[in-house]
């Protein structure tokens, strides 16, 4: 898993006190002073920048997409666990074990600890001979394959912000979390960690015909988990037991996932970080005025209206989204 910095015995617990003391005399009030600036380019340079630059040289390599293969492939913060534990289960008939969601599937475009995708056991392993992929790359930078199965979960980009302002607070920045209206100013940039809703929205959605593409939304999953549960089976290409279908579908409810929050959760990731958060937060649809005002929200919507048009895509933004 990523580095935990609470379970890494006595010298990085010194270096962990050090670097949050460091924090909280220095950094954290030198931050709130350019806070106050109202420019926020300099948040993208501290603390964006140099993280995007690590996370773009993690990718596919030359990796060749094959029928065993099942990519999660969604915007972070939408929902991508959901949908991997949705896959994996269904892939183990029901009945899928691990201590760790990260030993199991892997993730290429991820931080460390976690199964190689040429690791043969979590195929080795399936009964199914299907193998879930998680990525949160998009379209074109994802192996393609018309064997292989590509399933992108698309959320209200207002719900995407919220979640991320919680969890890059958990994970990364701890007491160097900015206040939500910098983290917005990010969000609504070029610069924004997990880079472009639009792009990632727009690749996936121009592809969506495709019989071996399917694209949901964390909406309708939410309305109707069985019913979204059934399509993704059908997609899959399993035939499951009635029993099984019910396991699945209890498997992947929000009460049973927040149970086994650990098996998700990566830990904290800098010393920062108190790394008790939650993968498993509310999963609410449509409840972004917890952080975001009336403006706010409008503004994110115009401006993934503006960005989904600049790159041509039909995607239906106002009838799922505004
Ligand atoms: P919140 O932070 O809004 O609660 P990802 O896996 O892409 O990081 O997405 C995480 C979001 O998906 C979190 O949203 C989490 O609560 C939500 N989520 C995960 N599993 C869910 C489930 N079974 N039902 C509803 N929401 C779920």
């Amino acid at each position: 898993m990523g580095a935990n910095w609470q379970n890494h015995g006595t010298q990085s617990t010194i270096k962990r006190y050090g670097a949050l003391f460091l924090a909280h005399t220095l950094v954290k009030p030198m931050l709130k002073l350019l806070e106050m600036t109202g420019n926020y380019t300099w948040f993208n340079r501290l603390f964006i920048q140099k993280a995007k630059e690590y996370k773009a040289s993690l990718n596919f390599g030359a990796y060749q997409a094959t029928e065993h293969d099942i990519f999660v492939c969604c915007y972070a913060k939408s929902g991508t666990n959901w949908m991997m534990q949705i896959t994996y289960q269904i892939a183990h008939l029901g009945n899928g074990k691990y201590e760790s969601i990260h030993d199991v599937i892997a993730w290429p475009d991820g931080m460390r600890g976690i199964v190689p995708l040429d690791d043969p056991t979590p195929l080795a392993n399936s009964p199914t001979g299907l193998r879930v992929i998680k990525t949160h790359l998009n379209w074109d930078k994802v192996p393609y394959s018309p064997d292989a199965r590509y399933i992108a979960v698309v959320r209200d980009p207002k719900d995407v912000f919220v979640s991320s302002y919680h969890f890059a607070k958990s994970v990364a920045l701890g007491v160097l979390m900015p206040s939500p209206k910098t983290w917005l100013e990010s969000f609504l940039s070029e610069a924004f960690f997990f880079d472009s809703w639009a792009e990632h929205t727009a690749g996936y959605w121009a592809n969506r015909d495709k019989d071996n593409v399917l694209v949901l939304t964390f909406a309708e999953m939410k309305a109707d988990l069985s019913e979204s549960v059934k399509k993704v089976t059908d997609f899959m290409g399993v035939e499951l037991s009635q029993e099984a279908l019910e396991q699945v579908v209890e498997k992947s409810s929000f009460a049973y996932m927040k149970n086994i929050d650990h098996k998700f959760y990566p830990g904290a990731v800098s010393p920062f970080a108190d790394g008790n958060g939650r993968m498993m937060r509310k999963g609410q649809n449509g409840s972004s005025n917890e952080l975001l005002s009336t403006e706010d929200r409008i503004r994110i919507d115009d401006y993934m209206r503006a960005k989904l048009h600049e790159l041509g895509s039909d995607f239906p933004y106002d009838e799922l989204f505004a």
